[in-house]
């Protein structure tokens, strides 16, 4: 579940303009669920159905597609496979979308669309009821507003730069009557959620909304848990990604690594998906699934890079040439269960020296294959070393068996500094925590059915 914020509001408040701007800023994808109902309202103009005829819009809703697409970032609107983006851009649809969202059967039939894509990203949503009804556990809610006056000189002013035709008074009126229509229906009416903070933008200049919004939304967002560790505080350190490894260490390495793979194919069927994410240099974290004690060994087949990994105290206390053994091959100490200010330190030496990383972020493994909760540490170490994570999975049915079938999988790097990732505030981590938990579960999803 990503971080949701709704913005909701009257018609021609800015809010689809605000909301772009800061989505934008703070890397969120940005849903204009009106575009949702103009669509609909679309399809009824199109048909000739009334779109007041709340019989005839419900049997029309029948087989209809509605999506969301995402075409460099702008969102556009896909009805029965054709993009409508452009065409619901109208005063005729403007109304249409208003009568239509008023009736119950379409609201519910566009529910299911907002909610979904709420769970999967960190989002903001604009809309009439998104604080209300579709996200009432927004982690963050504003209520848009501005007086009829001043949204109807704006949309004017619009209208008027598209060439459309339409005078002053009626663009007023067609504000007023959508907003009697809007707070008036039945069903989800426009109103302020309770928890909601109201923003009134008559006289505040576009930049002037979109700081206040943005700071509204940063202070509610990162609530710095003071004492309880200090991670918020930890500086970021960026890693050193041209640093290489020592020529003698990565031939031994390589020498070692290409002996046991040998044998872990004679003893596995292994099939590697999405090489090419797979990094050629040092310097990068794998965020990756646990499913056995061989990962390790399994994640090194798949790069030449070698890797430095974290295992529990407890393997280096025992058997001496154990503990050797694993730390050679890069495993370094951690206590677990507690925040563990030195095995980050450690990490961060690791991939200064040009090594990758593995963390295994779900902290423990996973019996069933499912991908549990990941931690926050997987984010802090991205964040602070300034590292692109890798999202992997290690997929196999069961327990690890002679000829048993193994998935390696890799997703495109995440890069912190892409996001906008330049500290270790909650916030920040959250967003690049998210991130790395979507696309990891989206790497098992895809591929389980492969094996
Ligand atoms: O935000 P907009 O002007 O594009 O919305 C078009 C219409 O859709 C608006 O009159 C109200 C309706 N709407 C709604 O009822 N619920 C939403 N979440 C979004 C829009």
């Amino acid at each position: 579940m990503g971080i949701n914020i709704a913005i909701d509001g009257p018609s021609g408040a800015g809010k689809s303009t605000i909301a772009k701007a800061i989505a934008k800023k703070i890397q969120y994808v940005y849903v204009d669920t009106g575009a949702l109902y103009r669509s609909i309202a679309l399809h009824m103009i199109r048909n000739s159905v009334d779109v007041k005829d709340e019989e005839k819009v419900c049997e029309n809703l029948v087989g209809l597609d509605v999506k969301l697409g995402y075409v460099d970032g702008s969102q556009r609107v896909i009805l029965n496979g054709e993009d409508v983006s452009e065409l619901i851009r109208t005063p005729e649809i403007s109304m249409g979308a208003s009568a239509v969202s008023a009736i119950p059967k379409v609201r519910e039939f566009l529910f299911d669309l907002q909610q979904n894509i709420a769970k999967e990203n960190n989002i903001l949503m604009d809309g009439r009821d998104i604080g209300t009804g579709v996200l009432p556990n927004a982690d963050v809610k504003i209520f848009l507003t501005a007086s009829a006056e001043k949204r109807a000189e704006r949309r004017f002013k619009e209208l008027q730069e598209k060439g459309d035709t339409s005078t002053y008074e009626e663009v007023l009126q067609d504000i007023i009557k959508r907003d009697y229509n809007d707070t008036h229906r039945e069903i989800a009416p426009l109103k302020k959620a309770d928890d909601a903070i109201e923003v009134d933008s008559s006289d505040m200049t576009l930049e002037e909304v979109v700081d206040c919004i943005s700071n509204i939304i940063s202070e509610k967002v990162n609530p710095v848990k003071k004492n309880k560790t200090d991670r918020e505080m930890m500086p970021v350190q960026p890693v050193d990604r041209n640093a290489k490894l020592g020529f003698f260490r990565g031939l031994g390495y390589n020498f070692v690594r290409c002996c046991v793979k040998i044998a872990f194919k004679i003893w596995y069927k292994i099939e590697i998906i999405g090489k090419e994410n797979i990094p050629k240099k040092g310097g990068h974290i794998f965020a990756s699934t646990h499913r056995s004690y061989a990962d390790p060994v399994l994640l090194a087949i798949a790069s030449k890079t070698p890797f430095s990994f974290m295992a529990k105290e407890e393997l280096f206390t025992g058997n001496k040439f154990f503990a050797w053994l694993i730390r050679w091959l890069g495993a370094f100490p951690v206590k677990r269960g507690k925040g563990d200010t030195e095995a980050i330190d450690k990490s961060l030496e690791e991939l200064n020296k040009g090594r990758n990383l593995i963390i295994f972020p779900e902290g423990t493994r996973s019996k069933d294959g499912k991908v549990g909760k990941i931690k926050t540490g997987v984010a802090l170490i991205g964040a602070v070393a300034q590292v692109p994570v890798v999202p992997s999975a290690i997929i196999f049915e069961g327990k690890l068996k002679f000829r048993k079938k193994i998935i390696l999988a890799f997703a495109p790097a995440i890069d912190p500094v892409e996001l906008g990732i330049n500290s270790t505030s909650a916030r920040e981590l959250k967003i690049l925590k998210s991130r790395i938990s979507e696309d990891i579960n989206k790497l098992v999803d895809e591929n389980v059915n492969k094996l």
